[in-house]
């Protein structure tokens, strides 16, 4: 019940993911808040207050000029009574008003008399995210310190059109809102720690990449995870279509070469938590031009070379973090593969997923792993991604007591 008491306002606006607020409300109240919704007009159109009102188990609120909500609990106090405002999803046109002050309708009224965090789940068609109206209008909102999760990019889903513009997940919003909300110790402050999530794609031409099936949902997690607990975190990222986790500082790369740079880049660190799935090799020399397929002639041979590895760079660097961890995918003598993985990267920890048990592939949501240290092994039971990350980030602050 990591929300266990807070009161979150709920403000949807009008977008097609309006859908995944309910599922919000839900993992929300799971984690003991009180969820009160404010519905704007366009977020009706597409899900019932009926809904909304039923999942949160509260009354709905709608109408900035309704006589008996405003006799009854009024704007003021809805937009003061609460421990965070969060929007979901955060229209263009939400956005438009918030950063000109406008205050026109119940939503809107309420952002402008808050004196409490807003957290903005942003979602809209990729063109209108890119639009130069709204990069302004996101710039001047991020000065007013309203604070943003998502959007992610993915493909739509009344177009199908591809590109940033998604909403983030509802999970991805609760340990958003969780970051913001959190009052726990904070063991890892003053600590930083980099930390690299998703695959890498290694170029065969311009359109073309080899690459892997790692969602970053494991090293994402593990990097918002030491943040809760006060880390100063760098995620080194390859392309996901998953959220920036909140109060982390993000760099994208594609490349296991660009990935190890800013790994680099990144030190002195107190802690390195190696997640990404690098590919291990990249084509020697990428195609300046788009391979074209010549009729009659033999498939083009792709000539592989080994990529750096990162974890073993930084295992042995002369920067080496205090911790170092590394990860590993084992279908097999996992233990013996572990230790001697340990030893020639150069790490503390190796976490091995365990992917014969049928959880921890690639791409899903939960994680069965061994942590295999210097003095011994721990079996961790089948959890959620997110629960390994929060136990790993303890494991981690433990050594830092
Ligand atoms: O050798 P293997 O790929 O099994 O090792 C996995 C661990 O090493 C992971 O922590 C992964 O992030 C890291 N690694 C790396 N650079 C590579 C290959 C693996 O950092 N080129």
């Amino acid at each position: 019940m990591t929300l266990a008491g807070k009161r979150i306002l709920l403000i949807i606006s009008g977008g097609i993911a309006a859908y995944k607020s309910l599922d919000l409300i839900r993992r929300l109240r799971e984690r003991g808040a009180a969820v009160r919704p404010v519905m704007t007009a366009g977020a009706q159109a597409f899900v019932t207050p009926l809904a909304v009102g039923a999942l949160a188990a509260d009354r709905v609120f709608t109408d900035l000029f309704s006589r008996e909500d405003e006799q009854d609990v009024g704007h003021i106090r809805l937009a003061r009574g609460c421990d965070l405002v969060l929007i979901a999803p955060a229209t263009a046109d939400l956005m438009a008003k918030m950063a000109n002050g406008l205050a026109d309708d119940l939503a809107s009224t309420i952002l402008l008399a808050t004196d409490r965090p807003v957290l903005a789940a942003p979602a809209m068609n990729p063109k209108m995210w890119s639009h130069p109206a709204t990069r302004r209008n996101h710039a001047i909102l991020l000065g007013d310190s309203i604070r943003f999760i998502g959007p992610a990019s993915g493909e739509m889903a009344e177009s199908g059109e591809k590109g940033e513009g998604r909403m983030a997940e509802p999970l991805e919003i609760v340990a958003a809102v969780e970051a913001i909300l959190d009052d726990a110790p904070k063991p890892l402050a003053g600590r930083t720690a980099i930390v690299t999530s998703g695959p890498t794609h290694e170029p065969i031409d311009p359109v073309r990449y080899i690459a892997n099936r790692s969602s970053g949902k494991q090293g994402h997690a593990i990097a918002a995870a030491l943040a809760r607990l006060g880390a100063d975190v760098t995620l080194v990222s390859g392309p996901v279509t998953i959220a920036d986790p909140q109060g982390v500082r993000t760099v994208h790369v594609e490349r296991a070469e660009e990935m190890l740079e800013a790994v680099v880049k990144a030190l002195p660190a107190d802690i390195a938590v190696m997640v990404a799935a690098v590919a291990d090799w990249r084509v020697a020399i990428a195609a300046g031009n788009k391979i074209k397929k010549q009729p009659g002639e033999a498939p083009p041979p792709l000539l592989l070379t080994e990529n750096p590895d990162i974890l073993k760079t930084i295992g042995h660097h002369e920067k080496r973090p205090a911790l170092v961890v590394g990860f590993a995918a084992e279908t097999q003598d996992i233990l013996a593969n572990g230790r001697a993985k340990l030893q020639r990267k150069g790490a503390d920890y190796i976490v091995a997923n365990d992917v014969s048990a049928g959880t921890g592939i690639m791409g899903g949501d939960r994680n069965t792993v061994k942590v295999i240290g210097k003095s011994g092994v721990e079996d961790w039971p089948e959890a959620s991604k997110q629960d390994v990350a929060t136990q790993l980030a303890a494991l981690i602050a433990s050594h830092f007591a």
